[in-house]
């Protein structure tokens, strides 16, 4: 029989294929394999994704608690809002700082008489200068505003460090009247800590008790 170059050729091919073909069988029942295995172990991992699940469910209850325009009193969002969770709709303060007069949210309530006209300092601590006793995050801020030291402490939160006046900060929430006033307040602090100046980009989180 005359065998063409076509046909060897093609029979090659086919061998070829056949090893490529058994190859991947192999490569199949391995995985399989230690699939198996990792089933029969998988404990920790279904537990990771449980985990996951509530984190996400967190993470929802985040978006809910802080939008703009909420009219939720401060003194009731702490309380509802778990530890960390409270974060500003007002990400952009920049941009709300030149919508609104912002400095106004911040006299409404008193702040002035303690902080200054311009939260630069009066008796009290500046809130210019880039300096957090309690740790500087949207949470942080939000609870000692509306709760003042003592209570912020007694939430669970520890002090990082003194200012020059040693004094705690009242319990404000009773003269906040909404939260999107207290977000628009918080908004006036860092817009008077411009990036660059001093570091409110730079994140201080809250230190919790053991
Ligand atoms: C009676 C005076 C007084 C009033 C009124 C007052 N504060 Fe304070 N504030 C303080 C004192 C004192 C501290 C320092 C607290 C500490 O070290 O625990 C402080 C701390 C702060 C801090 C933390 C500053 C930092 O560098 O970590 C912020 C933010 C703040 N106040 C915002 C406000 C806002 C907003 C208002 C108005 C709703 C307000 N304060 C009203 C006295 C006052």
């Amino acid at each position: 029989m005359n065998q063409s170059p076509k046909d060897s050729a093609l029979r090659i091919v086919a061998g070829f294929s056949a090893l490529l073909i058994l190859s991947l069988l192999g490569i199949g029942g391995l995985s399989w394999i230690s699939q198996a295995a990792e089933t029969s172990a998988e404990h920790p991992a279904a537990h990771e994704e449980k985990a996951e699940v509530k984190e996400k469910e967190a993470a929802g209850k985040e978006e809910e608690c802080c939008k703009a325009g909420d009219t939720t009193p401060p003194l009731d969002l702490v309380q509802r809002v778990p530890l960390g969770q409270l974060h500003s709709p007002y990400q952009d303060y920049a941009k709300l700082a030149k919508e609104h007069e912002l400095v106004k949210d911040f006299r409404l309530p008193g702040c002035n008489e303690c902080h200054g006209g311009t939260g630069g300092g009066g008796f009290c601590p500046a809130l210019t200068q880039g300096v957090w006793f309690w740790g500087n995050t949207d949470d942080v801020l939000f609870r000692l505003v509306t709760l003042g030291s003592a209570d912020l402490e007694k939430s669970g939160f520890e002090r990082i460090q003194y200012g020059t006046v040693h004094a705690g900060m009242p319990k404000m929430g009773f003269a906040v009247k909404t939260s999107d006033d207290l977000w628009k307040i918080i908004a006036f602090i860092r817009s008077i800590n411009p990036p660059g100046s001093n570091p409110p980009e730079k994140v201080v989180p809250g230190r919790m008790h053991q």
